[in-house]
């Protein structure tokens, strides 16, 4: 293995050296692209510190957030002209991870090839920055391609930060038995309790299912008198932790729900939800994103104190019964890719 890929595994680390190579070869989210302006920004993944900027282009840029000179924080810096500054002794970094500028040096002295950034493989897409600490992984970005659709309203939470596993999270967001105990707030009160059989259809990367779901009509959701209907939801999920849905109210009523998990350190995730949907595109979305909080609120406070906080990959170790296909597959799958506990 790249033995630099190696050592950016920290020693505080909360994944066993396996797992974490395993987990370093994808792509994960770390931050919305709006959320990365004229400042740096510091964000763990897998328990590597990352620090993002943007260069004089505008490309954003990924980092180990430790700075080669004395190991200083480089997110707790500023930017100057699209380049890093270090907190510490203001050396500069370019984009390309090169230094320009070492302030205690007298004028004309040359800086060294080797003072450089350890630089991150970064990708901006589907409004998300994603960062992948081994390029030698074969799992492409999630496609995403409805969020490309202009005839869509789109719009996004705030990043959630959750104390489990992302391991949990999917589970969680491909799991429809809960709705009926969980979402009782929201979108399924009073709705019927049993799962419909559903088929699930693998790929190299990704599980897919389709099944119909009584719930709330979403014209009646803020009304008393509430009204159950049954949605189309199609589930199409793609590792590591890359969610989406996409709910069919009606012939003309539908949204698409897309949910990118960061594992931050094995007990703890990022969740970055967002949506796009065809209807009500007059309304405000700020109604919109208060009911997908409330949804997202509703799961966490069962999520967090599930245990073990990662998913067992033994399948004896917890019971699972026919409406959780999908998380037995998840589970097999996980053990292929060469997760171990
Ligand atoms: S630690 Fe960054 S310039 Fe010294
Ligand atoms: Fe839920």
């Amino acid at each position: 293995m790249d033995q630099s890929i190696v050592s950016l595994r920290s020693r505080d680390c909360t994944f066993g050296e396996n797992n974490w190579s395993v987990l370093a070869k994808f792509w994960h989210p770390v931050a919305w692209s709006d959320e990365l302006t004229d400042a740096p920004l510091g964000r763990k993944l897998l328990d590597v510190a990352v620090v993002l900027f943007r260069d004089a282009e505008g490309r954003a840029v990924a980092a180990h957030d430790v700075c080669p000179h004395r190991g200083s924080l480089l997110s707790q810096g500023t930017t100057v002209g699209g380049e890093l500054v270090c907190p510490y002794h203001g050396m500069r970094y370019a984009g390309s991870g090169r230094c320009t500028m070492i302030p205690s040096n007298r004028a004309g002295v040359k800086i060294p090839d080797r003072l450089h950034l350890r630089l991150i493989e970064i990708a901006e897409h589907a409004n998300l920055i994603w960062v992948r600490l081994d390029s030698s992984g074969q799992v492409p970005l999630p496609e995403w391609r409805e969020l490309g659709n202009g005839d869509w309203q789109t719009y996004h939470l705030e990043p959630l930060v959750a104390k489990t596993s992302a391991t949990r999270i999917c589970e969680n967001f491909n799991d429809v038995a809960h709705f009926a105990f969980v979402h009782t707030g929201t979108f399924a009160n009073g709705v019927r309790e049993e799962v419909e059989a559903y088929e699930l259809v693998r790929s190299d990367y990704g599980l897919h299912q389709q099944l119909m779901i009584e719930q709330v009509d979403r014209v009646t959701l803020d009304s008393a008198a509430d009204r159950t209907t049954s949605a189309d939801y199609t589930y199409d999920f793609q590792f590591p932790f890359a969610n989406k849905m996409h709910i069919k109210f009606d012939a003309k009523r539908s949204q698409h729900i897309f949910g990118a998990v960061t594992p931050v350190s094995s007990n703890e995730s990022r969740l970055f939800m967002q949506f796009a949907r065809n209807y009500d595109l007059d309304q405000p979305i700020a109604d919109s994103l208060d009911f997908e909080r409330a949804v997202s609120m509703e799961d966490l406070r069962i999520i967090e104190k599930v245990t073990p906080v990662d998913v067992p990959l033994d399948l004896t170790e917890e019971f699972s019964v026919a409406a959780d296909k999908w998380s037995v597959a998840f589970r097999r799958q996980w053990r292929q890719f060469g997760l171990v506990q």
